[in-house]
């Protein structure tokens, strides 16, 4: 990570999976103050935009030395990605490519942003996490360093990667664990009853129900089988596929000749 503000990042890293997977050698995390690459007495990171208009820009030299210095400090290729809010969405299926690089470099913006001549020469990648604005890149940075990890080897049982949300582009069905009643609230009957097949059968309905009601989007991309696609017509689902029978012609009916 590439940060002015390098303190940010000591929570996410020092908790929970992240923790764990830096400790299993799985991650291994370097944050670097964009700042000691200044080389003015002050540490100046921030400068006037060209053409006027508010706020400051991330000065370029300390950026592009400290990206340059980091790129070649170690044999890997570096994937170099810039948080910003103009950048591609991060989705799963991003996170996962990202899970098989190398080595990332995360660039965490400020101010108003970057230099578009760093964009241009050095980023791989922009991303966003979501169309709203936050005050840099490090937390976003954080979000994708935190989805990235947990699908790294070993991180997390390769179980519970299987069926949660966005994994296959369905949503995850609801969870339960004691008390089976809770507040006058039951857990739902075939959880309880030992029936294996059944379970799974209402998983998938759940997951398909709560992906229509939340993501209809989602299904487009979804592996449906032919159960799936009949479940979600009956929830009144849509399917590009199904293509309505015309309604069949009854038979004329012979009244005997008088
Ligand atoms: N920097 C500021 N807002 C951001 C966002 N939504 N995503 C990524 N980086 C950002």
């Amino acid at each position: 990570m590439l940060t002015l503000f390098t303190a940010m990042f000591d929570g996410p890293l020092n908790e929970s999976i992240l923790k764990r997977a830096q400790a299993a050698g799985r991650l291994d995390a370097h944050i670097h103050d964009i700042r000691t690459y200044a080389s003015d007495k002050h540490h100046t990171c921030d400068d006037a935009p060209f053409g006027g208009g508010a706020g400051m820009l991330m000065k370029i030299a300390p950026l592009a030395a400290a990206i340059e210095d980091i790129s070649s400090a170690d044999a890997a290729p570096a994937h170099v990605v810039f948080l910003t809010p103009d950048g591609t969405t991060l989705t799963q299926a991003i996170a996962q490519e990202l899970s098989t690089k190398p080595r990332l470099i995360l660039i965490c913006g400020h101010y108003e942003g970057i230099d578009e001549r760093i964009r241009q020469h050095y980023v791989h990648q922009e991303l966003s996490i979501g169309d709203y604005v936050l005050t840099g890149g490090e937390l976003a940075a954080m979000v994708v360093i935190d989805a990235v990890t947990r699908l790294l080897d070993g991180v997390i049982s390769a179980d519970s990667l299987a069926e949660e949300s966005h994994s296959d582009s369905l949503l995850e069905y609801p969870h339960y664990t004691r008390p089976a009643v809770w507040n006058d609230a039951a857990v739902p009957d075939v959880l309880r009853s030992g029936n294996h097949a059944a379970i799974a059968l209402w998983r998938r309905q759940q997951r398909l129900t709560r992906t229509y009601e939340r993501r209809p989007d989602m299904l487009a991309t979804a592996q449906l089988d032919k159960h799936d696609r009949a479940f979600l017509r009956g929830l009144g689902w849509h399917d590009p596929l199904w293509c309505e029978q015309p309604p069949r012609r009854s038979k004329p009916v012979r009244t005997p000749d008088a």
